[in-house]
């Protein structure tokens, strides 16, 4: 078959842009053998020209002038790789109104404004492809929208954020402290400009959102989701935690129940050691959805970095040359298929088991005052752990694990307990996911 040329126009020249770029370059004759597509990268384009960078570029690649990219009518696709969400949003619209089909990887741009770019796209005859937005390499947009397109989604439980993840696992197995952990993950181009969205939670509603919007079929808004980042994790509860036959993962779970109230959150949550998911580490994701025909199915890889990431965005890339984004667009909206408004579970009715550690003065009836508390607010304790005075000013960390328990119970629970003047400190409250497993036999 006679080899069709692509030209496609990047913009945003950073950790992933240089990805995006090596693979194009090194990889154009293999990918023509496979697609009959020659890709070549016409034009880069980046506020800055001057920093040295991973990837060298022929002559006159390189500019700060975006108009390049949007007058030149032989490139057909734009990348969007700059981040955030004022600029790209103004550069994307650009690139579908100078007729460019877009690819991204900006996931907080759909989970915000996903709605008027899609409208635009089909304004304009074009086709946004976003598969990099959600789990860096991991093929989860078109698992979901194709390869589970006969199932009703039910549940699924991710770890889509890898910098968290990454953090956690060293704080884990490495007993490294949060802020170096998180300088390492930086480094490694796993974090965002902004790391306050990946430690904060944010960059996973942003996933979780577009993830849920094509799962469940209702808009989702960032305001549906409830969200609670890692930043007040400490080693001492991951230890304990793990003591007590759990792993601590920050989780984006999306849930439907029978009569279709979806619940949608982010938080650290305590998982069982044995879990499937307790086994990702380092800047890997999964992802565990339940389908009524299926069952489960984990989609398990790398969450984010250069190489990654540009996997998906140059797959994307030759979706869109091939012309299947286009008809997947065409039946696709990020405003879909249910008319009607999701039914959103607020955070107070989530019924789930608790982690609840307390810094308590080491004197006789403190466990009493505790127990009773819990009683007066129907908690009922299934575990517990004491460590001989391991705390300041003669206090000991107690951990109580609850039965299943209302949020709200145990909120209420928390107040009280802070006012006891034998708790030192805030109590900490970590929740219990009891991931459900399918197994053979
Ligand atoms: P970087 O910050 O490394 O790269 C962004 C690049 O865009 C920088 O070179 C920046 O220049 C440049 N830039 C900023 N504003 C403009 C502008 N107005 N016009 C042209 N260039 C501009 O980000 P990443 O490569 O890490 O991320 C890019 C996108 O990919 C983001 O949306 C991110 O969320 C997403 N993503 C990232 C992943 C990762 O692992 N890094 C994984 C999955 C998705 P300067 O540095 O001078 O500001
Ligand atoms: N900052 C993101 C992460 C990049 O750590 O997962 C991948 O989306």
């Amino acid at each position: 078959m006679a080899e069709k040329k692509v030209k496609v126009g990047l913009v945003g020249f950073g950790t992933v842009g240089c990805g995006v770029a090596k693979l194009i370059t090194e990889e154009a004759d293999a990918i023509a053998a496979k697609t009959s597509l020659r890709l070549e990268l016409a034009c880069v384009v980046d506020i800055d020209t001057q920093s040295p960078r991973l990837v060298k570029l022929a002559d006159g690649i390189l500019t700060n002038d975006i108009n390049r990219l949007l007058d030149d009518d032989t490139i057909q696709i734009g990348v969007e790789l700059v981040g955030g969400t004022d600029a790209a949003k103004q550069i994307q619209l650009k690139l579908l109104e100078a007729g460019k089909d877009v690819v991204t990887a900006n996931k907080a741009l759909l989970a915000e404004y996903g709605n008027e770019l899609m409208h635009c796209a089909h304004k304009n005859g074009r086709c946004i492809a976003f598969e990099a937005s959600c789990a860096g390499g991991i093929p989860i947009i078109s698992g979901i929208r194709t390869g589970l397109a006969a199932n009703e989604i039910r549940a699924m439980y991710g770890i889509v954020n890898g910098t968290c993840n990454y953090i956690l696992s060293n704080m884990t197995s490495k007993n490294e402290d949060f802020p170096e952990a998180l300088s390492q993950a930086q480094k490694l181009g796993y974090a965002e400009a902004d790391p306050t969205l990946d430690i904060g939670g944010g960059d996973s509603a942003h996933k979780l959102a577009i993830l849920a919007s094509i799962a469940f079929g209702y808009e989702i808004a960032l305001d549906d989701i409830f969200v609670e980042g890692i930043e007040s994790i400490s080693k001492d509860d991951i230890c304990y935690g793990g003591e007590m036959g759990y792993c601590l993962k920050l989780l984006a779970i999306g849930q439907k129940d029978k009569d279709n109230r979806i619940s949608l959150r982010i938080h650290p949550s305590f998982i069982a050691k044995d879990n499937r998911l307790a086994s990702v580490n380092g800047s890997f994701n999964a992802v565990s959805i339940f389908g009524s025909a299926v069952g489960q199915v984990m989609y398990y890889g790398r969450g984010a970095g250069m190489m990654p990431t540009a996997s998906a965005i140059v797959a994307d890339i030759i979706d869109v040359a091939l012309g299947n984004s286009a008809t997947t667009f065409r039946h696709l909206c990020l405003k879909p298929r249910n008319q009607t408004a999701a039914l959103i579970e607020k955070i107070d009715n989530l019924v789930t088991r608790f982690y609840i550690r307390l810094m308590a003065k080491d004197r006789p009836g403190v466990f009493a005052q505790v127990g009773k508390v819990l009683a007066e607010n129907a908690i009922s304790i299934s575990g517990a752990l004491q460590h001989e005075g391991q705390g300041p000013d003669n206090t000991v960390p107690v951990v109580i694990t609850t039965h299943p328990t209302r949020q709200s119970k145990v909120t209420a629970a928390l107040e009280d307990l802070d006012k006891l003047d034998t708790i030192c400190s805030r109590p900490v409250c970590i929740r219990i996911v009891d991931i459900p497993e399918d197994k053979e036999g």
